[in-house]
């Protein structure tokens, strides 16, 4: 991951230009330092001393009034910035950057950037959809520039559709791997994640301490690298990671239903099985809520679960399968076992009462003829070696 200290804020003329200052605000906590340049339509949604004052710098409105910023801002606000965002990004000035016209600070700072640079668009959704929006951000992202949204929803304009700009937060969630190589790009990736609930009753049930934040890092890593990600979660509260596709279970059998049916329709490259999936489910699970009676306990049977995994490894249409072994002692041992029974190409071996529920996980990366220690790291560091490693086995299936 390619840290980003300091960034260029390019506010444009659209009515999302306030929560522009909520993403400064929230920039700033995580110790980026921002610089904000303004069109003049947008000192009409938002007054520039709101902006200096969350970035405690003089905030640049023209070429000619340089604000501090040296003689020339489009030039100085480019310098040792590791990242320009333009946000909200109207029609208006994407036609202008996509076709090189540089005739106000605004335009003239993205035409002499030297760093990646971020659209996050805001319009009606009539202008997002014309044609010719359509074809400059065609032309823009063809010319490398990274795109945040729109997504379809409700309008200031009492419109409902597509131009509605993300919100502050999940460009904040995309910003850590915006910068990653997209190593997966084109790629499917269908993960599971989080814990299991095989109920006893309608109020009981059995689950486990599985957090479900390793998978949902994953879930992260592999969009970052460019996959298009179905996340298959079981119960956990969790917010869903911008731009993936989340599909909520809740027993094993119900996630196997959402594994078959993700693979069936859509078809995947990579599987990585992160879920802590419940062994064994209950078969004399009551409707309702089992009465508690002094001195009388509840007699349950149980029957094995379906492995969820296993079932992948033996699909031919999945070129890569992944999947965690949880162990409490003779980790490797255990680990590679579960590589061949469940025909996976890799196990992530963990010892489980450190992992579950931790933010750091130490991992040993076990093949059939291999075991690498990685770790200990945070789980989000993980999840971005898991992807390089999936990478990695997909091009070599691929080119062998
Ligand atoms: O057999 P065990 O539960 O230890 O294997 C762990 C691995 O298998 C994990 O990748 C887990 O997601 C997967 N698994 C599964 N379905 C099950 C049990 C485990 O997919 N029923």
């Amino acid at each position: 991951m390619q840290s980003i200290r300091r960034v260029t804020l390019a506010v444009t003329g659209g009515i999302a230009a306030y929560k522009s200052c909520e993403f400064v605000r929230a920039l700033k906590k995580t110790g980026i330092d921002v610089h904000v340049a303004m069109t003049e339509h947008a000192t009409a949604f938002v007054g520039p001393i709101t902006f200096e004052a969350l970035t405690a710098h003089p905030v640049a409105l023209t070429e000619w009034t340089p604000g501090g910023q040296g003689t020339m801002p489009h030039i100085a606000l480019n310098q040792d910035c590791d990242l320009l965002i333009v946000m909200p990004a109207t029609a208006n000035i994407l036609a202008k950057a996509a076709n090189g016209i540089a005739d106000d600070l605004v335009s003239s700072l993205i035409l002499a950037r030297r760093q990646p640079v971020l659209f996050v668009p805001a319009m009606n959704r009539f202008m997002w959809d014309n044609p010719a929006t359509q074809r400059n951000v065609a032309r823009l992202k063809a010319d490398g520039a990274l795109f945040a949204g729109p997504v379809c929803g409700y309008q200031a304009c009492g419109d409902n559709g597509a131009g509605r700009m993300i919100e502050p937060d999940e460009v904040m969630d995309l910003l850590p791997g915006l910068l990653t190589p997209k190593s997966l790009a084109g790629r499917r990736v269908v993960l599971t994640a989080g814990p299991t609930f095989e109920p006893i009753d309608d109020v009981r049930g059995i689950t486990n301490r599985s957090s479900g934040r390793q998978g949902f890092e994953i879930a992260r890593a592999a969009r970052d690298a460019g996959a298009d990600v179905t996340l298959i979660a079981g119960p956990t509260t969790l917010p869903t990671p911008y731009g993936i596709k989340r599909i909520n279970t809740v027993t094993a059998r119900d996630m196997l239903k959402a594994v078959t049916q993700t693979l069936d329709s859509k078809g995947a490259d990579i599987f990585i099985g992160v879920a802590a999936v419940a062994d064994w489910r209950v078969t004399n699970a009551k409707e309702g809520k089992i009465k508690k009676i002094d001195g009388c306990l509840p007699e349950l049977q149980f029957e094995e679960n379906p492995d969820i995994l296993r079932t992948v490894g033996e699909r031919s249409d999945v070129a890569v399968k992944i999947g965690f072994a949880a162990e409490a002692t003779n980790l490797e041992n255990y680990a590679r076992v579960k590589c061949n029974s469940k025909h996976a190409d890799l196990i992530v071996g963990n010892i489980a009462h450190q992992a579950l529920g931790s933010d750091q996980n130490d991992v040993l990366f076990v093949t059939p003829n291999n075991a690498e220690s990685f770790g200990p790291a945070e789980k989000h560091v993980v999840a971005e070696e898991i992807i390089r490693r999936a990478a990695l086995i997909l091009n070599t299936k691929e080119t062998h």
